[in-house]
């Protein structure tokens, strides 16, 4: 029998259509923190008032606390603290109840509540983080105004932040001081933050649209404030933006970043003290490459507009999560369109959505947009609840335009200021405020599958052509049966002939089938469809290769040509997989013609010459084969690699090292330069080493000289062992950058990675403890279809190995890196018996987290 110690801890679902309103409200609270990292005393004095008419006791989230005291309107009462519950009898309609609770910061590896890393005390409370801290109703739908004050020793920690502006500062006893700060907005707990730390700041300013100043800093431990300037330039323009094109002003004086190395997440967006996964922060050209510059920027954004998306309006309860999440991603998306590539930066987030969402909307841990229930909510922060729910939003902007949709946003800000809101408020917003009927749009939400569209272009008598489309929906865990959806997509007809575009319109489908007729033409139409990927679904059509070989070289719409010339290859893989003689000559001649063109942008062109992802593959074939998807994908590599040796030539050194500049012309070329020299190395070009050495050994920035690493890990030549050594000498100091020496070998396509995998798990610069060293190496490993899926079975039994172990560190972490194993379901079975045996041993070890019990038995049905 299990005793209760070891008992697998009973898992309670949340179920959305169990919501009630919070039996208490807390309009005001004082927290007072005497601060340390080995034990750190929280006084909390909440006003409490009764909402609506009940006799329930004060019920208190409470995690991992020790409770020194508690009292209500100054007297000690009788309290329990049961199961992560204090309940606090109450006889009046309001009260005044204070708490009193030690902490263990540093013993605190988690990272949820409060927590020490790199000497920094900082807090991180999204999304139930705020009871490990202090006794609270920890739900989003009680507003609080915050007054914090702290006190620490001055010399650990002289910097001492939280949310709001300060409003007092000096010193106390013993090299003590303390601070106060204000936040006059009410907000939610999980928006609460704290940070102590020996920090500098970047300091700048920036002045709204109606006149106010407001200070800004970016705080980073001394080293590191030289890497801060990308980030403060793209908080600036971040603010900028948001006045331009949503009408939304910042409303405090002070706005604060901080920069932390141990982050479970990308980021937070605390009320004007924003904490960062240091990742998304620190950047020079030596150390961090063009996507981490992007990153940075897509992030701070992020962070930055949520001020309005999710603090000033918030989530009535999590399982409202993408009403900010999906909505602050689309608007991040954006900004980040309007500051570069447009075209490039669609291509990126669509095939971040195929590689991550899509193959979770297909398997066991598929959930709608709005989730109906959850065991943990940290498991639901997931590639559905942000992008497609910023899919969700976008093909709203779609249907409304630009006009209508910002009337519906003005409408949604205005209307919900100050509250905490649901996915239904959004949709009703847009549908009054835009003038469009969602009736059938909110399917979006409930509603979890990629749908599948099939189009069929015919043609119909002598004059007329019929485009015939139909969908489904597939089934997910719980939704056995779907309805059809409302389908935007964006279409348009070229002329075969004349290569003229025909026709162009924005379709919306929302039938099991529909039918479109056009009249005649004089010649036959080829078909451009979900041009911009204006729906998040799955396109299968009756296009010739010819047809998709015209679009490549012809749609006028950059992502439906990138688009053309992906589904030529894919179409180009899957027959050489299925065994057919593989024709690589239109795509060849695809490439050809794509690297000829003048017109592009070179950052185009570096998107549109590469296969999809060996992922992408596998997901359209019945039965994965990742052995077969690798030599396919690799045959076809250099087969374009040999036939265009001259081309790659050429646009390597046209695209040859400049000095470094951030910009969208520098990027474009950086990437097709590395581009070319992978082809190189795959033609098997006797000199491409060299040139890879060459590059590595010249380049002045990380995105060249990453390039050249990356090419020469994956392959066999000798000069691989020279540079990953010169790259770990020259950069062990830099934890951000060892991550990408991990990063590289975990993600080689050599047949010795697995070896290497278990090797690095064993190099002391490896640590389970920091959440970004961790993903370098286990999460990338998992990421490499080939060697994960190594027929041993020995990739996964490594993984479930990390997982165990990152568990008892770490839940939250532990849990994100359960889905590869989840999809047992897509190989053929010896590898699914494997993969579920792995599953299989997770879930009978004992004290397992939740986190890591709801993936893992969730991912067994
Ligand atoms: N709200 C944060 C963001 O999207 C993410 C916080 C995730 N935290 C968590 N425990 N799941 O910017
Ligand atoms: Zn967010």
């Amino acid at each position: 029998m299990l005793d209760a110690q070891n008992a697998p801890a009973a898992p309670i679902t949340i179920r959305r259509e169990d919501y009630r309103p919070p039996d208490w409200q807390v309009p005001e609270i004082a927290l007072d923190f005497d601060l340390g990292a080995e034990r750190t005393r929280v006084r909390s004095t909440l006003e409490v008032r009764r909402n609506g008419v009940h006799d329930r006791p004060l019920v208190l989230d409470a995690e991992a606390l020790i409770i020194v005291g508690v009292t209500v309107d100054g007297s000690p009462v009788d309290y329990s603290y049961e199961g992560d519950l204090l309940t606090v009898p109450l006889a009046a309609a309001s009260a005044t109840v204070e708490t009193v609770v030690d902490l263990a910061p540093r013993t605190n590896t988690q990272l949820m509540g409060l927590y020490e890393s790199g000497g920094i005390l900082c807090s991180q409370c999204e999304a139930q983080g705020f009871r490990r801290i202090t006794p609270f109703p920890d739900r989003p739908d009680v507003l609080t105004r915050y007054r914090v004050r702290m006190t620490a020793d001055r010399a650990d920690y002289p910097i001492l932040l939280s949310n709001g502006d300060p409003v007092g500062s000096g010193e106390s006893e013993d090299g003590r001081h303390w601070a106060e700060w204000n936040d006059p907005f009410p907000k939610p707990c999980y928006l609460f933050a704290l940070v102590a730390g020996d920090l500098v700041a970047n300091r700048d300013s920036f002045v709204t649209r109606s006149g106010r100043k407001v200070d800004l800093g970016i705080w980073v431990r001394e080293p590191d404030l030289a890497k801060t300037d990308h980030a403060m330039t793209a908080l600036k323009a971040s603010m900028k933006w948001d006045e331009d094109v949503y009408g939304r002003e910042y409303d405090l004086a002070v706005f604060n970043i901080v920069a932390v190395s141990d982050f479970n997440f990308g980021a937070m967006e605390n009320k004007g003290l924003n904490v960062f996964n240091s990742r998304y922060i620190l950047a020079d050209a030596d150390t961090a490459t063009d996507t981490d510059f992007d990153g940075i920027a897509g992030v701070v954004a992020h962070e930055y507009f949520h001020n309005w998306s999710g603090n000033r309006i918030t989530c009535r309860d999590w399982f409202q999560l993408s009403l900010k999440e999906g909505f602050t991603v689309f608007r991040d998306q954006q900004f980040s369109a309007d500051m570069g590539s447009a075209a490039v930066k669609r291509i990126e987030d669509v095939r971040m959505l195929r590689a991550a969402q899509f193959p979770e909307d297909a398997g066991p841990l598929a959930h709608p947009v709005r989730p109906e229930s959850y065991i943990e909510i940290s498991n639901f922060y997931t590639a559905t609840v942000y992008s497609k729910g910023a899919e969700l939003i976008r093909m709203m902007h779609t249907m409304l335009g630009a006009e209508r949709f910002r009337a519906g946003t003005d409408l949604y800000f205005d209307r919900h200021d100050g509250e905490a809101a649901t996915c239904e408020d959004f949709v009703r917003a847009m549908e009054e405020g835009g003038g469009i009927d969602l009736s059938g749009f909110r399917l979006w939400y409930s509603q979890a599958g990629t749908p599948r569209v099939r189009a069929a272009l015919a043609r119909s008598g002598e004059e007329r052509f019929i485009l015939q489309l139909s969908q489904d929906v597939p089934p997910s865990p719980g939704q056995p049966e779907k309805q059809p959806m409302p389908i935007p997509l964006k279409i348009a007809l070229f002329g075969e002939k004349s290569g003229t575009k025909l026709d162009e319109r924005l379709v919306l489908f929302d039938g099991p089938a529909h039918e479109i007729v056009f009249d005649a033409f004089g010649e036959r139409p080829i078909l451009s469809i979900n041009r911009d990927f204006s729906a998040p679904v799955v396109v299968e059509t009756d296009r010739t290769i010819a047809d998709l070989a015209f679009l490549s070289a012809r749609d006028d719409n950059p992502f439906a040509r990138y688009e053309a010339t992906q589904q030529l290859m894919l179409d180009t893989l899957l027959s050489a997989i299925a065994g057919s003689e593989a024709d690589h000559a239109p795509v060849i001649e695809a490439v050809r013609e794509t690297l000829a063109d003048p017109a592009l942008d070179p950052a185009f062109v570096a998107e549109a010459v590469l296969p999809p992802s060996e992922a992408f593959v596998g997901d359209h074939m019945a039965i994965v084969d990742p052995e077969a998807v690798r030599a396919a994908r690799e045959e076809l590599r250099s087969a374009i690699g040999r036939a265009l040796e001259a081309q790659w030539r050429a646009a390597y050194s046209a695209n040859s090292a400049n000095r470094f500049e951030y910009s969208p012309a520098g990027k474009g070329q950086r990437r097709l330069r590395t581009v070319a020299l992978n082809y190189l190395m795959a033609a098997g070009a006797a000199d491409a080493p060299a040139l890879a050495m060459r590059q590595y050994g010249e380049a002045d920035n990380m995105t060249d000289r990453q390039g050249a690493l990356a090419a020469l890990v994956s392959s066999d030549a000798p000069e691989r062992h020279g540079a990953l050594a010169a790259f770990y000498d020259r950069y062990r100091g830099d934890p951000l950058v060892l991550d990408k020496w991990f990063t590289v070998q975990a993600l080689s396509t050599r047949d010795d990675v697995l070896d290497a995998v278990e090797a690095l798990a064993s190099h002391p610069d490896f640590t389970l403890s920091n959440p970004n060293r961790m993903r370098s190496l286990v999460g990338a490993f998992a990421a490499n279809q080939r060697a994960f899926h190594d027929p041993s079975g020995r990739g996964y039994a490594f993984l479930a190995d990390m997982i165990l172990a990152v568990d008892r560190l770490n839940p939250q972490t532990a849990a994100r890196l359960v889905p590869p194993l989840g999809r047992w379901r897509r190989f053929d079975p010896a590898r699914a018996a494997r993969m579920k045996s792995a599953l299989e041993r997770i879930v009978a070890s004992p004290g397992l987290s939740k986190d890591v019990f709801e993936q893992v038995s969730k991912s067994l049905i």
